[in-house]
């Protein structure tokens, strides 16, 4: 099988399966003294795995943690960073839980009608920064369907220089691009685990938050974001923990956390900047296959503005991936027209691109993916 969709999913691997197994005995072997005793004890599992999380961003260990979903951790940074006074600006392609979580916070603080829509371009959300008239924002590093990369520095210089709170969505680029967070001096950032972290479907993922707004009190709270002394001493107020683990609320999801501390570990391992070189040269090659054979790719050229994916347009999108599968090779669609082709360094050949786009042109120019999607349920 050809598998291209490490955006969606990324594979398991040997690293992930062996922390599941292991903390599945530690389950069985140590029960509720897997807590505190053993090689790794869970109740420091959300900071260890933020420690390899950091490596991957460029940020220091206490200013991440590994927790909640995309959806629970904006949710928590919305709570925590933004006042409820001032506009708050997204793009008007925003991945649908984004734009749901927005609306829901901003319908509780009253103040909906000040949630504003933008072009997902660098010059269009300078525009609006400068106006004044925003206080908080919500970006993708990625843009998920186009798979384009937005300059962060600029914007993350530019959201400063305005008084605006700038909060990340990394899903489409943790993992393999590298952005130095701290460097940068991003406000915060979150992101899933299921991706380019390849640690499992629903698996845990995580946050940034700049060490300028670590003295801030959560605005979700939870026993979790206690210090680690303080969880059962009962106090009327919670003491939170030092750093981006105040954020956290209930227990860590260990099951879920273990694959993630193993993945993350193994990618900083490699190295992110390595990484980086090696799904660029990947995708380069996607991009001018596809457009050789005469597709319309509409992510960008410019290694800069580019994710680890490409998106090509076609109106017969849903077929032709439906067809590709019958043919073991697993691509991403996304409705209405957008097909993605999302290699992994870790496990994508120059074959398997070049293979992808043949097979893809193969099916266009015969017309028979319908017939072959049918196959597909
Ligand atoms: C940009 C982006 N945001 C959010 C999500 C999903 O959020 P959650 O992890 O809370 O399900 C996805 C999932 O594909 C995504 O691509």
């Amino acid at each position: 099988m050809i598998y291209l969709d490490g955006n969606s999913l990324g594979l398991l691997t040997e690293e992930a399966e062996s922390a599941v197994l292991r903390t599945l005995s530690e389950w069985r072997e140590l029960a509720i003294h897997g807590w505190t005793e053993g090689m790794h004890p869970w109740l420091f599992l959300a900071e260890r795995t933020g420690a390899q999380l950091a490596r991957l961003i460029g940020a220091e260990a206490k200013s991440v943690v590994a927790m909640g979903s995309i959806t629970v951790n904006l949710h928590q940074l919305l709570a925590t960073l933004y006042d409820g006074k001032g506009k708050v600006l997204i793009e008007h392609s925003a991945f649908p839980t984004d734009r749901y979580a927005l609306q829901s916070h901003l319908k509780l603080r009253g103040v909906l009608e000040g949630l504003v829509a933008v072009t997902p371009d660098e010059d269009a959300v300078e525009a609006a920064f400068v106006t004044g008239e925003f206080s908080c924002a919500v970006l993708p590093s990625v843009i998920y369907t186009t798979g384009r990369l937005l300059d962060m520095e600029r914007l993350t210089a530019s959201a400063r220089a305005n008084g605006v709170v700038l909060l990340w969505d990394l899903a489409h680029s943790i993992g393999i691009v590298p952005h130095p967070l701290d460097a940068w001096g991003c406000d915060a950032a979150f992101w899933c685990g299921y991706k380019w972290l390849s640690a499992g479907p629903g698996s845990v993922g995580g946050l940034y938050l700049n060490p300028r707004h670590q003295g801030n009190s959560p605005g979700l709270q939870g026993w979790f974001g206690s210090r680690k002394d303080a969880l059962f001493t009962n106090d009327e107020t919670l003491q939170p923990a030092e750093g981006a683990a105040r954020l956290q609320l209930g227990t860590s999801h260990v099951l879920s956390l273990a694959p993630l501390e193993a993945t993350a570990k193994s990618l900083a391992d490699r190295g992110i900047e390595r990484l980086r070189q090696e799904s660029l040269a990947l995708t380069a090659l996607l991009r001018s296959e596809a457009e050789n054979a005469g597709f319309t790719v509409i992510t960008p050229r410019e290694d800069s503005q580019r994710g680890g994916h490409i998106t090509i347009q076609h109106p017969n999108a849903a077929a032709l991936c439906r067809a590709l599968r019958a043919h073991q090779i697993i691509p991403d669609h996304r409705p209405p027209d957008l097909i993605r082709f999302a290699p992994h360094p870790l496990y994508s050949t120059e074959e398997d691109c070049k293979t992808a786009v043949t097979t893809l042109k193969m099916l266009a120019e015969q017309g028979t993916f319908e017939t072959e999607a049918s196959l597909i349920p």
